[in-house]
């Protein structure tokens, strides 16, 4: 049967697509920028003639009435990879749990807590070309997994998608079903960086020698350090996230993969998530290659990228130093994501280095994020054995090999004046460090 033959074929409503779901039933969904919009909200017109279907989602970035509505609760619960906005509402609510991961292992590591089982999977694609293939886009991380796994696979597919190649290519055959449902790639825009932000940015910059590949995590900071490394030369990116400003440095010959030791000449990325300028440049794009988490975020394979330089953000450091990026205290703020396997990645990397770069206090400048103790209940993002490298505008602490008084009084150095003899009285009060060692 020819290509289009096919394509008519598969091709549904989102409605009909929707009225396929029966209760108790298992749903996996693409992520981020990926996610299915037409699917999730055709599903609240069918949501509450069923029981209890979970979704397996990530960073969801829209207010589906699904997740959002009160009504939903016995019929839609969200089991969630990585929080957002919305999600720490409905957790609050009791229609949403966080499921603590790595996120090279999330999707297997589920599967794993299934028997491999998953009823089914809605993701999102570009059209097909004349030969049927449809390139799944910008995200990677968990999508081919849950394809491969799901009894039914429905694909909606987007014009507006860019084409990215890795290991991203589907062919029509493989799916059962497809959708259409054109809307705009949500966007992402990033701000200026702040004053404090540039200070932080340029202590890394510092750290990052001509040559090295890098990673940058999600959040403010490590998105705006891309300005201050534009006098670098043949650097090399290997991220789980890809952002505008790693357009920048390409389109100013600062970024060529030249140098990379794995992929040369490639950006290898995971999921992307920025503006329509991004979107631009991945289309079509064969010097991107974007793997599933599994690959990309695997540290043995981040590893074998020679000074492979990891950037990321963290809400609270404390003096042994565990880093908690995910969680205010007890209450969920967004997910591991992919920290830690980029942070252990880096350091098993020949010349390679975790960074971890946080403004020095939060909530206007009433609390500091270098602390005594993490707040309780709080999770650990990177555990004190694995932490490499703390920044804050106050300066760098490389607390590698350190033992804790060490890492206390380097610490202390870049935490904000206010609060030093807070950190030292406390360690000491607690005994994490007696007085008679400092
Ligand atoms: N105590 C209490 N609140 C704190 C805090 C602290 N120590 N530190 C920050 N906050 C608050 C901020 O005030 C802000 O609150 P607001 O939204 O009310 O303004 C909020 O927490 C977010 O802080 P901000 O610094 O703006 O966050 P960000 O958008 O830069 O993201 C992380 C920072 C750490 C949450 C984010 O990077 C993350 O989730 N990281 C984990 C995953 C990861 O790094 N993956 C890497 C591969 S992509």
């Amino acid at each position: 049967m020819g290509v289009k033959q096919q394509y008519k074929e598969k091709y549904i409503s989102a409605s009909d697509a929707v009225a396929m779901v029966k209760s108790n039933q298992t749903i996996g969904i693409g992520i981020a920028g990926a996610e299915p919009v037409g699917l999730l909200t055709a599903m609240a017109d069918v949501a509450l003639d069923i029981e209890d279907v979970h979704f397996w989602t990530c960073l969801p970035m829209r207010p589906y009435d699904i997740f959002m509505k009160q009504e939903m609760a016995g019929h839609i619960f969200n089991e969630n990879w990585f929080y957002s906005y919305g999600d720490r509402k409905t957790h609050n609510e009791g229609r949403a749990s966080y499921i603590p991961n790595n996120l090279n292992r999330a999707s297997t590591d589920k599967l794993f807590s299934t028997n491999g089982q998953l009823d089914v999977f809605w993701g999102t694609a570009t059209p097909p070309n004349e030969d049927g293939f449809m390139s799944l886009s910008i995200g990677l991380i968990v999508q081919g997994d849950l394809l491969e796994a799901a009894d039914l696979k429905i694909l909606e597919i987007n014009e507006n998608l860019p084409w990215t190649f890795g290991d991203t290519i589907v062919h029509i055959s493989d799916v059962d079903y497809v959708v259409e449902n054109h809307v705009p790639v949500v966007e992402l825009p990033s701000s200026p960086p702040s004053e404090i932000e540039e200070q932080i940015g340029g202590y890394i910059a510092d750290l990052i020698k001509d040559g090295s590949t890098i990673q940058l995590g999600i959040g403010g900071i490590p998105n705006a350090i891309t300005a201050f490394i534009m006098e670098r030369k043949d650097l090399g990116i290997h991220t789980e996230m890809v952002v505008d400003g790693m357009v920048d440095l390409v389109e100013a010959g600062v970024v060529t993969n030249r140098k990379k030791t794995l992929h040369p000449g490639k950006i290898v990325g995971s999921f992307a998530l920025g503006t329509k300028k991004l979107y631009n440049f991945l289309d079509g794009n064969k010097d991107v290659e974007m793997y599933r988490g599994y690959y990309t975020n695997n540290p043995y394979v981040i590893a074998k990228n020679n000074q492979m330089i990891s950037v990321n953000t963290a809400l609270q450091v404390d003096i042994l130093g565990q880093v908690c990026s995910q969680s205010i205290g007890t209450r969920q703020f967004s997910g591991t994501g992919g920290q830690l396997d980029t942070h252990r990645g880096a350091q098993m990397s020949e010349g390679g280095r975790g960074i971890i770069a946080l403004r020095s206090t939060a909530k206007k400048g009433s609390i500091s994020t270098i602390v005594p103790t993490l707040a309780p209940g709080a999770g650990v993002t990177v555990p004190s054995q694995d932490v490499d490298t703390i920044i804050t505008e106050y300066g760098v602490a490389e607390l590698r090999g350190l033992c804790v008084k060490d890492r206390m009084e380097a610490l202390v150095k870049i935490a904000h004046p206010d609060f030093r003899d807070w950190i030292k009285e406390e360690a000491n009060r607690l005994g994490i460090v007696p007085k008679l060692l400092f």
